[in-house]
């Protein structure tokens, strides 16, 4: 699981624009559920100084890492845990880290996860099918392929990856497993749909949806968003940024339903995304959406003050 010296930065995406619907203050208090690079974190601490604080989440432990030494200058006022952000809630009540200004989720891996942490993220080399963000987590992309029934798989690769030549992916992996790597899976998937259709690689749905399913991302989106809304202070900005429908799909119904119960409000009329100057710059920022919202009423059982502005 090492990372090696060629090891890709990774290009923070919609930097500006999500600490613009952060609202990002000196002083203020904010939580980075996805830490990754620390490339939003270092800019939210450089904006809420003096007096600025990050409580800083990761599932994957070389991300904290990597993060610690780029937020060193700012060690005094970062708290930085490995964890599932499903554990959003407790993580922060356990840090005394709440109300707080503003959360922020930027969904997905980063560039070293996907190119080099060795964990069969990307087929552009031969690795093991683990796909985990944690070695604590036990379940591996191999397990799933080579564990579930041909009715599971096809209904797994249509609807997590919305792949529609499911049903014949899903018979050649039977067919020929046990697979055991990302190559060994690309040869398969080539042999049931061909190798090459529109303008993305036949096997990248496949990958995404055993992705998602190794790490239960929309359950655990869906999850911590309801404790991300608990956790702000009134006037406390919600902002997440994602990279596939399903995961939008999910961010923009939460912030809908919690405006239409006048819990949140939402920032933008319409969804941000990347300027033709930013994806140009950066091919990955792509298929980015921004939405945000913020805290306009509090629980009424909330005994506490948990006005931040
Ligand atoms: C796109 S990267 C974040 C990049 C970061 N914003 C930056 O600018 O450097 C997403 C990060 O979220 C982490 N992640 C994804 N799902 C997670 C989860 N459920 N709990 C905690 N961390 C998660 C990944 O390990 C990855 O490091």
């Amino acid at each position: 699981m090492s990372i090696t010296m060629s090891t890709p930065t990774h290009i923070t995406v919609l930097l500006e624009e999500t600490i613009e619907a952060l609202a990002v203050q000196p002083g203020g208090r904010y939580i980075d559920c996805t830490l990754g690079a620390g490339g939003h974190a270092l800019a939210i601490l450089e904006r809420s100084s003096p007096g600025g604080q990050l409580l800083g989440i990761d599932a994957d432990p070389e991300a904290i890492a990597a993060a610690r030494t780029r937020l060193e200058a700012y060690q005094s006022s970062i708290l930085l845990v490995n964890d599932n952000f499903i554990n959003l809630e407790a993580i922060a009540t356990e840090h005394d880290f709440s109300p707080v200004h503003g959360i922020l989720f930027d969904l997905g891996l980063s560039s070293p996860q996907l190119e080099s942490s060795g964990r069969g993220f990307s087929f552009k080399g031969d690795e093991p099918l683990d796909m985990r963000l944690s070695s604590s987590q036990e379940v591996t992309a191999a397990d799933i392929l080579n564990t579930s029934s041909e009715a599971e798989l096809t209904q797994l690769i249509r609807t997590l990856g919305e792949e529609r030549h499911s049903r014949r992916i899903a018979r050649y992996i039977v067919q020929e497993r046990p697979i055991e790597t990302t190559l060994q899976l690309v040869g398969v998937i080539e042999r049931a749909v061909g190798s090459r259709r529109g303008r993305i690689h036949p096997a990248t749905r496949t990958f995404q949806a055993l992705r998602i399913a190794v790490n239960r991302e929309l359950e655990n989106l869906s999850s911590a968003l309801k404790q991300a809304t608990g956790l702000l202070g009134l006037g406390g900005r919600l902002v997440v940024i994602s990279y596939h429908s399903l995961e939008d799909r999910i961010v923009k119904r939460f912030m809908q339903q919690e405006a239409k119960e006048a819990r949140l409000r939402l920032v933008h009329k319409k969804v941000i995304t990347p300027s033709l100057a930013e994806v140009h710059f950066n091919p990955r920022s792509r298929s980015a959406k921004l939405r945000a919202a913020e805290r306009i009423t509090l629980p009424r059982e909330v005994g506490r003050d948990q006005t931040v502005y």
